[in-house]
């Protein structure tokens, strides 16, 4: 396996980066993880986008040029001969003494860009069967919008998932509104029958597939309503799903060890993922 590291092309294996790299030491930095399908970046404008302001909001600048990032990526790809399956991109303030301040100006941000293959049937088979979640309180701090490193509550959250046999985790606030998956955007198809999922305001990330899925939703005669909603609503819903760059949409049949609807996947959720995959990119 290949990876990109600061600039250079490395067997992993003999890939390194400093201890003092603040991803390391504060989890100071951002990433970005694109689907690849049939050898294309899917949706790579929008997760560049993101990156320019998860890296804006955090005051990192760029590592390399948008468009030097955009071959790093298609090497890392080609070299791993990654067909189905995703490219990994980090970014950090950089390695310098530790100190919770920023370094000093010339501290060079680090990259990194790995790719690894995923098996599109395994994928395919979870979509068909559909997937348990359960709930976690929001734990998380007030800026979720921001795709940083500092994943803590997100890695708790989905290991609660795996001990409760369950695939996902959504996070629920004090109010009982659901906020998001621990790696997810959160969707129901309520009790009226509209297409649910919250704003995308600074409590969720704003997930690329979540964009692409509002934008097909229209084609597809579909109520859309961007707004939060309860746990009470999920456990009363048709249907519910979840979207990200690897999962696309993802049927939800059990919340909580209650059944969703009818405890199978849904025909919305079913059709979105269709209509993302046959849209021209
Ligand atoms: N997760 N919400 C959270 C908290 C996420 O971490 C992600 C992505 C999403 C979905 O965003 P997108 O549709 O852009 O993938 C929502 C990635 C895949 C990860 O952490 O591996």
């Amino acid at each position: 396996r290949i990876v990109y590291v600061n600039g250079r092309y490395r067997e992993q294996a003999e890939a390194s980066v400093s201890v003092d790299d603040r991803a390391f030491t504060f989890g100071d930095g951002v990433y970005e993880v694109c689907e690849v399908h049939d050898g294309a970046l899917i949706e790579e404008t929008r997760h560049l986008d993101r990156l320019d302001r998860s890296l804006a909001a955090l005051r990192i600048g760029w590592p390399i040029g948008r468009e030097a990032l955009r071959l790093v990526m298609r090497e890392v790809v080609r070299r791993n001969r990654v067909a189905h399956g995703l490219v990994y991109i980090q970014a950090s303030r950089g390695a310098a003494r530790r100190d919770h301040g920023f370094p000093p100006p010339g501290v060079r941000p680090g990259l990194v860009v790995a790719a690894r293959s995923l098996d599109p049937a395994a994928i395919a088979a979870r979509a068909a069967a559909g997937v348990a979640v359960v709930t976690v309180p929001e734990v998380r701090w007030a800026r979720p919008d921001i795709k940083t490193l500092q994943l803590l509550p997100n890695v708790l959250a989905k290991q609660a998932a795996r001990d409760a046999g369950a695939y996902e985790a959504w996070f629920v606030d004090r109010d009982n509104f659901v906020t998001e998956g621990a790696s997810t955007n959160a969707w129901i198809v309520s009790a009226g029958g509209a297409l649910t999922t919250r704003q995308a305001d600074d409590s969720i990330l704003h997930g690329v597939t979540r964009a692409a899925l509002v934008a097909i939703a229209g084609g597809l005669g579909l109520t859309l309503e961007t707004r939060p909603f309860t746990v009470a609503e999920a456990f009363a819903a048709r249907e519910a799903f979840f979207s990200s760059a690897t999962t696309i949409a993802m049927p939800v049949v059990s919340l909580d060890g209650r059944p969703i609807g009818e405890g199978k996947p849904g025909p919305v959720a079913l059709a979105l993922r269709r209509a993302f995959r046959e849209r021209a990119e």
